[in-house]
């Protein structure tokens, strides 16, 4: 089922997310959901809070809107920062803030430790674009979009830029409904 993208300012976007305890089928299907949903959007991640739901669960596919799409998916469920490592300079965007790309200062190397669906532990590592979806997914479930990793002047322009995305965003949402 494909669900609502919340839209910053949303409060769901500015709290923390919940440790998962119990790995159940109704934490698959908020996975299947998740997927469905940023495929239908067109973004590489997708954090729990970003479809209203306040626990710790992340989604990545570096091929989605490409042709391997879905075959190389990246479940984290409690994922927690191991280490960073070096630094890189990427315009990076958001499905909660729609059409508003920046450039977003992030450790060009991260190390993670997560769980599967089945509760189990392990650790993933990824450099560029992977290292990036890692801590803005990562900073979502603790509450952080990206705008807030730039400094307050380049936020402050970044959310003036923002107040006519959404406007726009918003009437091309009510025209498709
Ligand atoms: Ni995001």
């Amino acid at each position: 089922m494909v669900r609502e993208i919340r839209i910053y300012p949303d409060e769901v976007l500015k709290k923390k997310a919940e440790t998962v305890t119990d790995f159940n089928e109704e934490i698959r299907q908020i996975v299947n959901d998740m997927f469905e949903t940023m495929y239908k959007r067109g973004g590489v991640g997708l954090a729990a809070n970003q479809v209203g739901i306040l626990k710790r669960i992340v989604i990545i596919d570096l091929h989605s809107g490409k042709e391997n799409q879905g075959k190389e998916q990246i479940v984290l469920i409690n994922p927690e920062i191991v280490t960073l490592e070096g630094e890189e300079i990427k315009e990076e965007g958001c499905l909660s803030l729609p059409g508003l790309y920046k450039k977003v200062k992030r450790a060009a190397y991260a190390k993670v430790k997560a769980q599967n669906l089945d509760g189990e532990e392990f650790t993933i590592e990824g450099e560029g674009l992977l290292a990036r979806a890692f801590q803005h997914e990562i900073d979502h479930l603790n509450g952080i979009v990206f705008i807030d990793r730039l400094s307050p002047l380049q936020k402050r322009l970044a959310l003036e830029k923002y107040k006519k995305l959404k406007r726009n965003y918003e009437r091309k949402m009510a025209v498709k409904k």
